[in-house]
């Protein structure tokens, strides 16, 4: 990777990748598209809807980008509240990528997630090939995605890379219409009001990680020796699995009068019901030598410190 163009980049993962990406590589290698302006972004930006081809083609290929990482994308809940925009963004877009990236020999990256399982994936301890019959939209993307990538990958030869993240927790930017979402929020409201009102059921269990293990996570992979990757693409990964309750006693340790309440959203309840309680990351280990470094406390007492400070300041 040495010029790297990314999709999404004002989204949850991308606008934290960016500034990774431009620590490691050089700001001026690091191109940052989306659709929506930026506001006061350091280094190259270009506005670009992923369902414009030509105009995703021009940019990569006018900036000699030897790298895509396609991480446009509607979450679960929002696509299931639009699932007809959901299949054109989130399909058409990664076509769109797959085939700029094809056209102009670009090594790509994009994420699947916890979503491609589905009701009938065995729930604990999710093997990394299993059986994936996902119910919602947006797993149905992911699914048809990662096929799309291995597709490339055994008809053209591009070098197709991916993870499925769990939930991503981070104290810079928000998901927004995710169904994990409860798992950044409540820090956001620990700190503003000490109390917290969980749409997700209490002993549901899902995986997540911190953000800086993710944006680890693909920097290793695609630096990865390609001789070594037997799957290359949906590789699981995850760092820990909680439930609310488990987080509000977390938080506790930090802010000891925290109250946590339920009123549980029934879609959003669905989407996670259908999703693994947590998943095997031994093929991500084995292959590239995949580590999270943060647990649930770890990540609590990081989350906490940070907002803090951000909150004092907006
Ligand atoms: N965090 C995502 C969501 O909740 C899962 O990939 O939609």
């Amino acid at each position: 990777m040495k010029r790297i163009m990314i999709t999404g980049a004002l989204g949850q993962i991308g606008s934290e990748l960016v500034e990774k990406l431009r620590n490691i590589y050089g700001q001026d290698n690091v191109l940052a598209t989306d659709i929506r302006p930026a506001q006061d972004m350091q280094g190259p930006f270009e506005l670009l809807d992923v369902t414009d081809a030509q105009r995703m083609h021009d940019l990569a290929k006018d900036f000699g980008a030897d790298t895509m990482m396609h991480m446009a994308a509607l979450l679960s809940a929002t696509a299931e509240e639009k699932p007809l925009l959901a299949w054109n963004l989130n399909m058409g877009g990664l076509v769109n990528a797959l085939e700029a990236s094809r056209e102009l020999e670009m090594q790509f990256f994009t994420p699947s997630s916890i979503g491609a399982f589905g009701p009938s994936t065995p729930k604990k301890n999710t093997p990394q090939d299993t059986l994936q019959r996902p119910t919602t939209m947006y797993g149905v993307n992911k699914v048809a995605g990662e096929l799309l990538c291995d597709y490339y990958f055994q008809k053209f030869g591009l070098d197709t890379r991916g993870v499925r993240f769990p939930g991503l927790i981070s104290y810079v930017a928000q998901p927004g219409g995710g169904t994990t979402d409860y798992a950044v929020d409540i820090y956001y409201k620990a700190i503003e009001q000490k109390r917290y009102t969980s749409y997700i059921a209490k002993g549901t269990y899902m995986d997540m990680m911190y953000m800086p293990d993710a944006l680890q996570s693909i920097v290793d992979l695609m630096e990865a020796d390609p001789s070594k990757l037997e799957h290359r693409n949906a590789f699981n990964v995850t760092a820990m699995s909680f439930e609310p309750d488990e987080i509000a006693a977390s938080i506790r340790k930090h802010i000891p009068d925290f109250q946590m309440s339920y009123d549980v959203d029934p879609i959003r309840q669905g989407i996670a019901d259908s999703w693994p309680d947590n998943i095997d990351a031994s093929a991500a280990e084995k292959e590239w030598g995949f580590k999270a470094a943060y647990d649930l406390d770890s990540m609590t007492a990081d989350m906490l410190e940070k907002l803090k400070k951000k909150l004092v300041t907006v």
